[in-house]
């Protein structure tokens, strides 16, 4: 059967969904749009739909092998995914496996120390509130998700995160933390969204140079440059 876009169901920061002629089926079109603390600081980086499009779609293959249910169907174009249809439950999980970012912030520390073991996070997913940190009580007691689901997410993002840590080490890059969202699908939960140099912080081995949009976010140049280096070791075929 031939995919084509149908209506627009969606605008996000980064990519649109579009309908297809299958009820169960949605388009991910990846843009070039970049945006970071909360869409206040906005630019371009050339390529990075293509990029994250072509990143993602192998990880997700990558996922699926290692047993991770996740909503991507398959690569339609340079910057359409095909993905299985989801009703995004409202939580963004955080892994990190060395300090950066939001959680040297909070805590006051400094970037680069390894956590042994990854630390695992809740974040509730909305825009206004700048995705705030929360635990398993507050989305219980809101019933944004059941003990059940909790459980799964816990253990799918645990897989994630030992499914790519070893992946990328392999390639010469230590995957400092990431960001996660899931969705309900006929009764499963399906991992979503994307895995891109957008939704992780890649540290190059030895060098330490950061090879993902904290390149953007942070001012530091060569910012195209670091999403097709990414793209370059993850279409490398190592170990
Ligand atoms: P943080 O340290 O800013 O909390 O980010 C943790 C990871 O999550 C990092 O790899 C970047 C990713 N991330 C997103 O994908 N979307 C976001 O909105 C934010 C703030 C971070």
């Amino acid at each position: 059967m031939v995919t084509t876009r149908g209506e627009q169901l969606y605008e996000g920061k980064a990519k649109i969904l579009y309908a297809t002629e299958n009820p169960d089926q949605v388009i991910q079109y990846f843009k070039d749009d970049a945006t970071a603390f909360n869409a206040q600081k906005r630019g371009t980086i050339v390529d990075k739909g293509v990029c994250n499009n072509r990143i993602a779609s192998r990880l997700f293959e990558l996922l699926e092998r290692e047993g991770v249910p996740t909503h991507f169907v398959k690569q339609l174009s340079d910057r359409e995914m095909l993905v299985k249809r989801l009703e995004i439950i409202p939580l963004e999980v955080t892994m990190r496996n060395i300090t950066a970012g939001g959680m040297s912030r909070m805590l006051g520390i400094e970037e680069g120390l390894p956590l042994n073991p990854p630390v695992f996070e809740w974040h509730y997913k909305s825009d206004p509130l700048a995705d705030p940190l929360i635990n398993d009580d507050h989305i219980l007691a809101l019933k944004l998700a059941t003990p059940q689901e909790l459980e799964t997410i816990r253990r799918l993002s645990a897989q994630v995160n030992d499914a790519l840590k070893r992946y990328f080490a392999a390639r010469g890059i230590d995957l400092v933390d990431f960001k996660l969202e899931f969705g309900r699908h006929k009764g499963a939960i399906l991992l979503g969204d994307e895995i891109s140099p957008d939704t992780c912080r890649f540290w190059e081995q030895g060098t330490k140079r950061k090879l993902d949009k904290d390149r953007f976010r942070r001012d530091l140049g060569d910012v195209e440059a670091a999403y097709q280096e990414i793209l370059k070791r993850v279409l490398g075929e190592t170990a």
